[in-house]
């Protein structure tokens, strides 16, 4: 009994991991829904190709990874800057849920997005700009 017990306990642990490793893996058709957010809440400030414009946003290529108000030749604010936090898909749902909640005095002029599903999304689809 005690065996069972440990085997099954075992399993379950297993199972838990591979459910939040999938979790955190970005499935294509969140990948696309993130690329139609991205159209219509960000690229009219954003650009996240290699090498696209710098508009009234910073180019968001290769975000993750970047430390905040980094980009050389981006005009940031000083709380961008200040903040200097790593940008990962947390640290960004986190700054696009609310802006100037996550980085106080942030230039960005948007609201926010309200949706947690929609923000991941939005993280996968940064994620996936190889
Ligand atoms: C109306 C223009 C505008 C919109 C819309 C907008 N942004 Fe921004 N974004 C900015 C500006 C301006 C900054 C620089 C902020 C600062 O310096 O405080 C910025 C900064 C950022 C940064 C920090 C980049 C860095 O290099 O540190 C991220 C990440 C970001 N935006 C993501 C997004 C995402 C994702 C969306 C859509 C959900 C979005 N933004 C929508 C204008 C915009």
């Amino acid at each position: 009994m005690h065996k069972y017990n440990k085997g099954l306990l075992f399993g379950v642990l297993t199972l838990l991991a591979t459910q939040s490793a999938l979790a955190a893996d970005c499935a294509p058709a969140q990948v696309q829904k993130g690329e139609a957010l991205f159209g219509s809440d960000c690229s009219v400030c954003h650009s996240a190709k290699a090498g696209g414009p710098t508009m009234m946003g910073p180019n968001l290529h290769g975000l993750y990874g970047r430390k905040s108000g980094s980009l050389a030749g981006f005009s940031y604010s000083q709380a961008m800057k200040t903040k200097a936090v790593e940008w990962q898909m947390d640290s960004l749902e986190q700054f696009i849920a609310q802006p100037q909640g996550f980085v106080a005095g942030t230039y960005m002029p948007y609201v926010g997005m309200a949706s947690g599903d929609d923000r991941r999304a939005v993280g996968c689809f940064l994620g996936a700009q190889k």
